[in-house]
Formats: C-alpha cells, structure tokens, sequence
C-alpha cells in the first residue's frame, strides 16, 4: 500500500484555520477592489471538486475528451521518449488521476521502470488516487505527495536523483492570469533538472459558440459549480448570500482570448461576511469575476515555453485541433 508523503501537514499548524483566514483575508481584498473578484482556487472544496468532475464528463465540455484523445492517440510516442533507466511521472493536481492512468498503463505494458507521483493539496484525491490502484492492484510503483506544488517539486528534487516528466494537464494554466502563468512557468523550469520533460496541456482557440456551450452547459453544471462559491462563503466564513440573487455568466473576450466567468446581482443588495467583519453592499447587476479559462493560439503556447526556459519538443493535438498537449524539454 503505497504511503502518502504529507508536507502539506508538516507545514501547517492548525491548518483548518490558517486556511479560513486566509480565505476571509483573500475575499475581503477581493471585495474591496473597484471591480469585486473571488480567486477561482476557492471553487474546489468537496462539493466544487464534485460537480466540476461532472463539467468534465459533460458532452457541452471538450476539454476533457480532447485530451483524453490526445494521450490515448500519442502515448506511445510518450512512451518512447524513455530508456530502460528509471525515471519519475510527476502529475500536479491529478483529479481523478484518470487521464494520467493512459500514460501510467501504457508504461508498464512497455515495461518501463517509473514511480507515478501525483502532487496534490487535497489529501481526499490522493486517498482516493491510491484506493483506485489498489483495486487494480497492476503493480504500479506509487508515491502520492500531499502538498502544494512547489513544495512537492522541491521535496522531490532533494529526494530523488532521477529523470522526471511532470504532468499539467487540463488547462489548469489557463485558470492563471499572464502575469501569474508566466510566474508559474519560470517556476516550474527552476524547480526541475536539466533532462526534466513537462507535458502541459492548452486549451486552443476556437469558434466562439463552442466556446461558450462549454462554460453554460444545458444542465446547468457549470452555473451551479459557479454558485456553489456563494454556498461555500455562507458555510465556511459565516455570509448570507441568497444564491437566488445571483445569476452565473460566462462571456468570452475577443482580445484576451478568455472565457471570463461572473455571478451577477440580481438587484441591490448587503451581504454579511461574518469571518471578514464586513458588509458588502452589490449593485444590481453587478458582477463578481470568479474565472479565466484562457484560450490560446499555438504561437502563444511556443512563445511561453521560450519565455520560461523550456524548449517545445512537440505539439500533440486532437483531430480537431481544439487542444494541445505541450511537451517541453529543459533548455540546455
Ligand atoms: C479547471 N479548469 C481548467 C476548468 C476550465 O475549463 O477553466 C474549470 C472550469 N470552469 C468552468 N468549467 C470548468
């Protein structure tokens, strides 16, 4: 039974309440700001993590089956990018961990001498990640890191000596604003080896109405993923939002090349937030940003690896060429 390695707890003190304060913390600069926002990190507690796995399985939503396309077409290839020498799978924020299980199957059917590490915060995704291959029980060497993701990269390079491919699937990335992805990219390429891959995965720009079933979905998940924000601030920080005063509105923005994601007031209104000391008066029909889902062009995607020490090895793409799987090497 493979061990989680837990530094997120080793960092923490009572981290419950860190956590809470630093989320009334984080909302009340939010609230205050000329245009209120809340930080889409906040959408993943149980219930956001649950209905968000429910977006991705959601037909409205390519994303997930893109990529699902992408390494199932080209895992071989991902394969034979490794010798018989032993080498790390590094995933961050593996959900379900079920697009890294292609490349985890695919690996040992090619007999490659691995250890799969999923990087994650939250210690019922990791639980869940080892349950799982337990139950297969295929003989998979697993080291389930609980921490965040800078934390586990560098626990792991002082740890271990070998080559790593360090997975960032999803569009995770496009979650960042450009500043902050350009941050995270440097980040990652100092926190990694010389012969170090990553495959990182971009949603690609594409015609504006499937852009836009894909974040209102006709069963309304994505709506109620987005409110559950609101139920979550009632239930951890102590507010009174009436989620039926606040509608979801997702829009994409021709210049960034984001889909921008809202909950709008319904009328004038306070809210109490009891975990900030604060009132916040909305007017009607005034927003709150919750998201950017950028979309980017192929162009962008090389550029960014240049402009964070990476060089591009190879675009693997769907058919449709809605998404990428990036595979970057270290610059050397
Ligand atoms: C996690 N992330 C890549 C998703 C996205 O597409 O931006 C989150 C999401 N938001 C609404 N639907 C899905």
């Amino acid at each position: 039974m493979a061990r989680v390695i837990d530094i997120a707890s080793e960092h923490a003190f009572d981290s419950r309440d860190t956590e809470k304060s630093e989320f009334a913390e984080e909302l009340l600069d939010g609230f205050t700001r000329p245009r209120k926002m809340i930080k889409s990190k906040y959408f993943y507690d149980e219930q956001g993590s649950e209905l968000f796995n429910q977006i991705t399985r959601h037909p409205d939503y390519y994303l997930t089956r893109c990529e699902i396309e992408i390494l199932s077409t080209y895992k071989k290839q991902m394969a034979e990018l490794f010798d018989s020498s032993p080498f790390n799978l590094v995933e961050l924020g593996p959900g379900e961990g079920i697009k890294a299980e292609i490349l985890t199957d695919e690996f040992l059917k090619a007999k490659l001498n691995f250890t799969y590490i999923p990087v994650d915060i939250s210690m019922p995704y990791l639980k869940s990640i080892v349950r799982e291959s337990n139950l297969r029980t295929r003989g998979l060497e697993l080291m389930p890191i609980h921490a965040d993701f800078f934390r586990g990269l560098e626990w792991l390079r002082s740890h271990s000596s070998r080559r790593s491919l360090v997975l960032f699937l999803g569009s995770s990335i496009g979650n960042f604003d450009p500043a902050e992805t350009l941050e995270f990219l440097r980040h990652l390429s100092a926190s990694l080896k010389r012969d170090d891959y990553v495959l990182l995965g971009f949603d690609l720009r594409k015609d504006i109405d499937i852009l836009m079933r894909a974040y209102n979905d006709s069963d309304g998940i994505t709506r109620d993923f987005n409110l559950n924000l609101l139920r979550r601030i009632n239930h951890e920080l102590g507010a009174d939002f009436d989620l039926g005063k606040f509608r979801h509105y997702a829009t994409y923005n021709v210049y960034s090349g984001a889909m921008e994601s809202y909950l709008v007031s319904l009328e004038e209104q306070t809210v109490s937030i009891e975990a900030t000391g604060h009132s916040f008066v909305f007017d009607a029909i005034e927003p709150i940003h919750v998201e950017y889902s950028h979309k980017y062009l192929l162009s962008q995607v090389n550029e960014l690896a240049q402009q964070s020490g990476f060089e591009v090895v190879r675009n693997f793409m769907d058919s449709r060429k809605f998404f990428v799987d990036a595979l970057w090497r270290m610059k050397t």
